[in-house]
Order: structure tokens, then C-alpha cells, then sequence
């Protein structure tokens, strides 16, 4: 590793020390600290994630750096500044906004996630990729996961900075989550790597389950168990806590999370009236199209089985349906 990497590393950890001391005990950080109180964070929970608060000012980090001797440049290279085109004048990237220090493997800080307080746009404000932040290998919160994802074998994963920590205060200690980009092939091996089950816990929305698909199956392959959580339409893990609370979280959402096959036939009735003949028909055709993917038989008998139970058909006629959708194909 290279100095000028290192000098970055220490630019994101003493700019996440005055984030977390500006949020903490000043009045410039009061307003990101109510907002987050309001969101149910509590003192300790910001303590652990050492959250922090970038102000308005744009050039705090700038007097900071300056102070403590730091190249200007090199900390724009490493994002947390960014130099004017026009003048040449170095501003803070980050202002106004509450921060979410992201760690590498090892907990050093590599990047942040800055979220807005109120409607601004954009929400999230993230680090860009730079020379020792490689986004698509970087997983929020694993470095303080890590230890209960070994200790218990499974790892969650989440979209959203909030959910990782809503999900601590639920008591959940293996809780990662993507950096505003789609699960990667090389974050899918970090998971595998430690953990032999993986429960992907996205948003209730028709995204974040086209994501937990695709995230299931960058995740196949070697033996790592795979399970999706169904969450309630339009809510997020840290809506569903704060509305059904950490027991229904634990035992419902994470517990009860579904095996790919059985999540796949659960999404399927998303936006379809069952009791109506029409949507009804299109489901059973879409579960037993799906059913034709699935490479054990005892596994596609089992879900076939289920589908006529649940609608009062002989698993003849399924099997004659679905034989006659393969053949069309
Ligand atoms: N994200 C991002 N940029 C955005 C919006 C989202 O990088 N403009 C990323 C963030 O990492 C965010 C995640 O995608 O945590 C999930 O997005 P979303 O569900 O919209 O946000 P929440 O995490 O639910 O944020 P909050 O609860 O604070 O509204
Ligand atoms: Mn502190
Ligand atoms: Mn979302
Ligand atoms: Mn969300
Ligand atoms: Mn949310």
C-alpha cells in the first residue's frame, strides 16, 4: 500500500472525527442530530456507526486539511474535496448533509455516504470511486458485521445505509449493505467467503425485488443457502421496524425470509387480484413457467403440489399445463 493511500485513508478518518464531534456536541450539528433522533437513533446507535454531520460551510474540511499540514489535492483525489475549474479554489464535497463513514474489510474508512435532511436532492451524496475506494467490492457495515456474520453464519443484506443500522438496533449484528449501485459479483464473493447463509432484505417495491433476484443469483453457486425476505409493498426494513417492531422484524422478515423459489411464486402475486379469474389464470402460469427453471424435481413437485393445493387443481392438470407451455417454448 502506497503513502498516498494512506494519507487518504487519514483524511476520511480525521474528517469523520469532527463530522461525528460537529453532530455530537455542537449547535451547527443540532439539526442533523434531531432528525436523526426523529428517525428513533439514539445516542449510542450514532456513536457506534460514527455518524456524523458535514455543515453547510464549505470549507471545513478545507481549513482542517489545511491545518494539519494534508495536500489539498490529495484529499480531492481521495473525494472529499473538490477544486473549482474556474478559480482553483478548493471547496468540501460534503455539506449539509448527515455522514455515513463506509469502512474497508479491515474498519479504516475509505468513503462516505452523506444523506440530505430534508427533501434536497439528491438523498444520498456518496463518495466516487477513488484509489481506495472500489465501490464494487465494498460492502457498508462489514467491517462491524463481520464477527457476528462468522459468529452466526449468515450474513443480511440490505439496500440502505438506515436499514443496516435499524436493523442493529433490532438486535441484528450481520447486517450489510450496497452503495447505491446493484449487488456486484465481487461483494457476492465477500458474503460467500464468510458466511454460509445470505438472507437478501430489500425494499418492498417491484425494484428492490427485481434486485434481491438478481442478487440471489450472483450469490449461487458453492453452497451458501440463499433466503429473500417478502416485505410489506412500499416499505423498507427500517420502515417495517419502526411500524411493526424489532420482534415481528426478527421473527417474520428475517426468520421467515423464503427460500429463491418461494419467493419468486410469492412475488409473482404483486399487482394481481387472485380472486379475479384473469389474473388468476396469468399467476398459475407464471408460477409453473418459473416451476420449469427449477433443476430438482422433488423441489418443482413440492411448489407444483402447493399451486394445486392453493387452487383446487389436480396436480394432473398442472403437469398437463405445464408440459404444453415447454413444449411451446
Ligand atoms: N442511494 C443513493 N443515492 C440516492 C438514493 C439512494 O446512493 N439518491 C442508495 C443509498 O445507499 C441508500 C440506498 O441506495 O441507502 C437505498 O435507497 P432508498 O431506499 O431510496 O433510501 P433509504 O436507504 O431507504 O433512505 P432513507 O430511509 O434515509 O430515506
Ligand atoms: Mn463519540
Ligand atoms: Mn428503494
Ligand atoms: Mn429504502
Ligand atoms: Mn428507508
Amino acid at each position: 500500500e502506497r503513502a498516498s493511500e494512506r494519507e487518504m485513508i487519514e483524511g476520511h478518518e480525521l474528517a469523520a472525527k469532527l463530522f461525528h464531534h460537529l453532530l455530537m456536541n455542537t449547535s451547527q450539528g443540532e439539526a442533523a442530530y434531531e432528525y436523526l433522533q426523529s428517525r428513533g437513533l439514539t445516542e449510542e446507535v450514532m456513536q457506534a456507526y460514527q455518524l456524523g454531520y458535514a455543515p453547510e460551510h464549505r470549507q471545513t474540511l478545507v481549513s482542517l486539511f489545511e491545518k494539519r499540514g494534508y495536500s489539498l489535492e490529495r484529499m480531492t483525489e481521495a473525494g472529499l474535496l473538490v477544486r473549482s475549474d474556474r478559480t482553483g479554489e478548493y471547496f468540501d464535497r460534503f455539506s449539509g448533509r448527515v455522514m455515513f463513514p463506509v469502512a474497508e474489510r479491515r474498519g479504516r474508512l475509505i468513503a462516505f455516504g452523506g444523506r440530505a435532511l430534508g427533501e434536497d436532492e439528491p438523498k444520498y451524496l456518496n463518495s466516487t470511486e477513488t484509489p481506495v475506494f472500489k465501490k464494487n467490492e465494498t460492502l457498508y457495515g462489514f467491517a462491524a458485521a463481520r464477527q457476528a456474520i462468522r459468529r452466526s453464519g449468515r450474513a443480511v443484506l440490505f439496500e440502505g445505509y438506515m436499514d443496516v443500522i435499524a436493523a442493529y438496533r433490532a438486535g441484528l449484528e450481520e447486517g450489510v449493505a450496497t452503495l447505491g449501485t446493484s449487488f456486484t459479483e465481487a461483494q457476492a464473493r465477500v458474503l460467500r467467503r464468510n458466511a454460509g447463509q445470505v438472507t437478501v432484505c430489500y425494499d418492498g417495491d417491484g425494484a428492490g425485488v427485481e434486485a434481491a433476484l438478481k442478487a440471489a443469483e450472483l450469490l449461487d453457486g458453492g453452497d451458501v443457502d440463499i433466503r429473500i425476505s417478502l416485505l410489506p409493498e412500499g416499505m423498507d426494513p427500517d420502515d417495517y421496524i419502526s411500524s411493526y417492531g424489532t420482534q415481528a422484524f426478527l421473527s417474520d422478515i428475517i426468520e421467515g425470509a423464503l427460500p429463491v423459489v418461494a419467493f419468486k411464486i410469492q412475488s409473482l402475486k404483486r399487482g394481481r387480484n387472485l380472486q379475479q379469474e384473469g389474473d388468476r389464470l396469468a399467476y398459475i402460469e407464471d408460477v409453473l413457467a418459473a416451476l420449469t427453471d427449477v433443476p430438482r424435481a422433488v423441489e418443482r413437485e413440492h411448489y407444483m403440489q402447493q399451486l394445486a393445493e392453493e387452487f383446487s387443481l389436480s396436480l394432473d392438470a398442472l403437469k398437463q399445463e405445464q408440459y404444453r407451455m415447454y413444449k411451446q417454448k
